[in-house]
């Protein structure tokens, strides 16, 4: 069977993200704030591969399967390192110096809860704003329907995920009113608000980090020099890829 032509769903956060949906879906996951910006950026520095955990506890458990030595566990919990842990959820922490040849076991709020939940999923990426482009364009080569998952906060939609989505669907020339609507199930929103949302404030991409619930958060724990890390636009050429429940650099 051909493929369908490109098409892009939006999903605003966790508890929509039933494992239904992505099951044998192509599917991008989005956590801006922080975790797809860390996989991104920890990959870059030469990571080898990231583990997904839903729970501290089931990185631990992960962790107990892999060579001493040969990874790293990392995390939040309320923003802050889970204790016992590595490394935080800082995208700054992961610096070729500690992660170079790594596994890192990663255990955030949202982020990697979601991508624990994509492990049947025909393919997942991990989309931040530093690697939008290569992203997209690794979307529009391989065509097909694509479902843009935001992890939201604490089941929540989040304004940042969604931005980082409407950004995806306009790099792809996507308007979100181009799909059949004639069906109840087909009759879809998402992408049309999150590219409201970013035509409304994604010009300036630090200042609506900055604006936005959990970036505040961050900013008033001391992670201020996070949000202007995770605003930068297309500073990585890697598109993060799940292959057999890790996910590789790509
Ligand atoms: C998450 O996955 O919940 C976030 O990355 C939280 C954070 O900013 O540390």
């Amino acid at each position: 069977m051909p493929e369908p032509a490109l098409g892009l769903d939006v999903v605003a956060s966790l508890p929509e993200a039933a494992e239904a949906l992505l099951d044998g879906r192509n599917v991008v996951v989005i956590d801006v704030l922080r975790a797809t910006t860390v996989i991104g950026q920890a990959l870059a520095a030469g990571a080898a591969r990231i583990l997904p955990a839903a729970t501290p506890a089931e990185a631990r458990e992960l962790a107990a399967g892999l060579e001493p030595g040969s990874f790293l566990l990392g995390g939040e919990r309320g923003g802050y390192r889970i204790p016992g842990f590595d490394l935080g959820n800082s995208p700054l922490e992961y610096t070729p110096e500690r992660v170079k040849g790594k596994s890192i076991v990663l255990a955030s709020t949202n982020g990697s809860v979601l991508l624990a939940r994509c492990r049947r999923s025909r393919r997942t990426l991990a989309l931040s704003f530093n690697n939008l482009s290569a992203v997209a364009a690794r979307v529009r080569d391989a065509g097909g329907s694509w479902v843009a998952v935001c992890s939201g906060k604490l089941g929540r939609a989040c304004l940042e995920d969604l931005v980082c989505a409407g950004r995806l669907g306009a790099r792809l020339g996507l308007a979100g009113e181009e799909g059949p609507a004639d069906s109840l199930d087909d009759a879809r929103d998402g992408l049309t608000i999150a590219r409201l949302l970013d035509e409304r404030l994604g010009g300036d991409l630090a200042e609506m980090l900055r604006r936005c619930a959990h970036g505040r958060y961050l900013e008033s724990i001391g992670f201020g020099p996070d949000l202007e890390r995770c605003a930068q636009l297309d500073i990585l050429a890697g598109v993060p890829e799940m292959a057999g429940g890790a996910i590789l650099p790509g």
